[in-house]
């Protein structure tokens, strides 16, 4: 059978987050046929402010992460897909116009797109920067004609405005090498939650106008998707940490108490049940009461400057207005019982935990954790064959031909 031929691949997703390293493998067949075969996670060590602090032990942990993933599954492999977190990426909106001839008019071709889609990218960065992912976000044709896809259109000057996700030159240089240092390859590297969305939002979703929340440790990262694309990128420096922090400074606890106590009893709202509760801490070698309203009083002022940086955000896109599919949280913060039902009711927006739609072996009941590994898999997987694979079952140089000789066809007329 032609189903049974074709050799299902394995692809490892890695992502490199502040607090955590986490790793999972992918088995897919084809687009529609995939499986999350396993995850791991584990503490970052040798990582600090968002850049690589100590080589040796930053890739002992990545070597550890995907060690124990390999001992999980039992599956080997050299490359991975490599994800960064908002910390470490910035962003840049850029115009370029390229003219497209002397005299007279011609009609756009793919090659032009390709062409200025290419000058943006040499002119919107900086010596010592990388570009992650270039969005073009709409195209110009004769300086008026905004057009999402301006191919067989007439026109002299075509320019475009374009979302760029850049990350600073040494600071993915040392990671791969870190990587490498591990014993693996960088195959591909992807902007962690962009990757995310792939596989927790829909197509529908993205067309209509819908937000991605990824609340990370340190930082979250606020993705505003309408007509299907991203249109805007904003990072707000609080995170799970900060709530973390605000427990051990007001009870007085180390911060890996703090973190632990946080995980177990604290809630973002709908609080004021269990005011008088107490729960028991051990400190040192003692037993501590500490009120569970104590906690809900330290964390509540972090959670409600949190909740206004978001609604910031958004307002700042402009394009709340348009948002008519809500908002999805994904990331580790995004566990904090009533957090996501805060942030809707500041919004008021409809707002869900981030799901991914895949059949996974074991059943890894956090998949708001887990769905950037699933997105940075399978966005390896996506480039990989984007040449290669074509719905309509011909093959890509087939496809690649006749796109040519339109080209061409489109040049000479
Ligand atoms: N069950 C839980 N309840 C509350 N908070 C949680 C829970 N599980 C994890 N967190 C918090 O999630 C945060 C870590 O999230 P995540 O693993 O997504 O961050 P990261 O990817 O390492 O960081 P970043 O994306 O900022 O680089 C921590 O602050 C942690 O305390
Ligand atoms: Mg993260």
């Amino acid at each position: 059978m032609l189903s049974k031929m074709i050799k299902e691949k394995y692809y490892c997703g890695i992502d490199l987050g502040t607090q955590k390293i986490k790793a999972g493998i992918l088995k897919v067949k084809d687009p529609t046929d995939m499986e999350l075969i396993g995850a791991y996670e584990h503490k970052s060590h040798g990582f600090k402010d968002n850049a690589v602090s100590d080589l040796a032990e930053f890739s002992e942990c990545i070597h550890h992460t995907i060690h124990e993933l390999t001992k999980k599954t039992g599956i080997k492999f050299r490359h991975v897909q490599l994800g960064l977190g908002g910390a470490m990426i910035e962003t840049r909106e850029i115009n370029t116009v390229i003219p497209l001839i002397d005299r007279g008019n011609k009609i756009i071709t793919r090659r032009d797109i390709k062409k200025l889609n290419n000058d943006a990218r040499l002119l919107g960065i900086k010596i010592d920067e990388e570009i992650l992912h270039d969005l073009p976000q709409y195209y110009k044709v004769d300086d008026v004609n905004s057009a999402l896809n301006p191919i067989g259109l007439y026109g002299r000057k075509l320019g475009v405005h374009s979302l760029m996700i850049i990350i600073n030159g040494n600071r993915i240089r040392n990671i791969t090498k870190a990587v490498h240092q591990a014993g693996y390859d960088v195959a591909n590297v992807f902007f962690s939650s962009y990757a995310t969305s792939k596989v927790v939002l829909q197509d529908t979703e993205k067309k209509g106008g819908c937000i991605l929340i990824d609340i990370g440790s340190q930082y979250t990262s606020v993705l505003v998707f309408l007509d299907g694309i991203l249109r805007f990128l904003e990072k707000i420096n609080i995170g799970g940490s900060n709530f973390t922090r605000n427990i051990a400074d007001q009870i007085n606890l180390p911060f890996d108490l703090a973190e632990e106590i946080k995980k177990s009893y604290a809630v973002a709202s709908g609080f004021d049940e269990r005011k008088d509760e107490e729960i028991l801490v051990k400190r040192e070698d003692a037993y501590i009461p500490v009120k569970k309203g104590a906690i809900y009083q330290a964390i509540s002022p972090v959670i409600e400057e949190f909740v206004e940086r978001i609604r910031a955000a958004i307002v700042l896109s402009g394009l709340k207005d348009r948002i008519n599919n809500g908002m999805t949280i994904v990331g580790g913060g995004s566990l904090l019982p009533g957090c996501i039902e805060r942030i809707g009711q500041a919004m008021n927006m409809p707002v869900k935990l981030g799901q991914v739609n895949l059949p996974s072996r074991k059943n890894l009941n956090h998949t708001a954790l887990f769905s950037s590994v699933v997105g940075l898999a399978q966005s390896g997987f996506k480039k990989t064959v984007r040449y290669s694979i074509s719905s309509n079952g011909h093959s890509h140089w087939a496809k690649h031909f006749t796109n040519r000789v339109k080209d061409l066809y489109q040049e000479y007329f």
